[in-house]
């Protein structure tokens, strides 16, 4: 397979976990103009899909050295493709970050988890960010900055930091644009989990896959539901939760479920 962004279905116990491969390793999978309308690709692609039910953003392993020269590093994203950005001026900017592909992945209705390996920086932490989890190798870093290049994050990440690592963590990364390794990325909250390098696919793979054995509907309103906590004050979120709660009383998967419980038995989902 080539291509800037790759694809590939992993079939599970009913559904599909897609797996979706940022794929420029030799630029350390930086996002220029190809990989990001690739991946807003991808999401529409996602939405139209019913059977994928879990979505998981990698970035691709470097390729071997050559020779005489030194290997590059592991890479989840290490930012915006800095080149793209030379000459650019406000309205390019406007134009070109519109329809972005943070946005197209944080509005997808479905479960989205970044696996992360290596270096998660500027554009590619607004990446794992714009997931809804992070799983995270032990050699991973993690950083913004933008402000070394007299910029500041211009994916959400100064909105969705705030709300993953509290204000004070957003603004001394922000402000230093210095790394941080992933023993202080999970104890600060954005990681959800660190592991080892080997296990680290299996890791992500086994919370994907616990993730696909949900009702797919039932996902889709938790999701919408917890969303709610950061576009609402607290009552208005309460009530919106409180609807949705209620509605999911008239579903059938409410039903399976409920009674699924009381005969000790798997449930069997409607909405698979
Ligand atoms: N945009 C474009 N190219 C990038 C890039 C980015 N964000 N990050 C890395 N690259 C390229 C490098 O230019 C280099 O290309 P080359 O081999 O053709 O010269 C290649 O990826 C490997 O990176 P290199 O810098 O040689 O690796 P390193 O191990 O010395 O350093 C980093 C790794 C991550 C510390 C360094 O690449 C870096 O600081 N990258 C930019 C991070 C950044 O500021 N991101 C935010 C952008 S908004």
């Amino acid at each position: 397979m080539d291509g800037v962004v790759l694809r590939e279905d992993v079939e599970v116990d009913g559904g599909i976990i897609l797996k979706v491969t940022i794929n420029r390793p030799e630029k350390l999978n930086a996002l220029n103009a190809e990989v990001v309308s690739n991946l807003k690709e991808v999401c529409t692609m996602i939405e139209q899909r019913s059977e994928v039910r879990c979505v998981v953003f990698t970035g691709a392993q470097p390729p071997p050295a050559e020779e005489g020269k030194r290997s590059k590093p592991n890479a989840f994203v290490a930012g915006a493709d800095i080149s793209e950005f030379v000459g650019k001026k406000s309205q390019d900017i406007r134009e070109s970050f519109a329809d972005n592909a943070w946005e197209a992945i944080w509005n997808l209705s479905k479960p989205t988890i970044a696996m992360i390996d290596g270096f998660a920086l500027g554009g590619g932490l607004e990446v794992a960010c714009s997931c809804d989890i992070r799983i995270a190798s032990e050699r991973s870093k993690f950083a913004t900055p933008e402000i070394n290049l007299g910029l500041i994050p211009g994916g959400g990440g100064t909105q969705r930091l705030v709300h993953l690592i509290g204000y004070g963590k957003t603004m001394e990364m922000v402000m230093t644009g210095e790394m941080i390794g992933a023993e202080e990325a999970h104890q600060i909250g954005l990681i959800n989990h660190i592991s080892s390098i080997e296990e680290l696919e299996a890791k992500t793979m086994s919370i994907a896959q616990k993730i696909v054995s949900k009702s797919s509907s039932t996902m889709e309103i938790a999701k919408k539901a917890v969303r709610a906590a950061l576009d609402n004050p607290l009552t208005v979120g309460v009530g919106i939760e409180a609807e949705e709660f209620a509605l999911l009383f008239d579903t059938e998967d409410k039903e399976i479920g409920v009674s699924s419980f009381l005969s000790r038995e798997k449930p069997e989902w409607k909405h698979r």
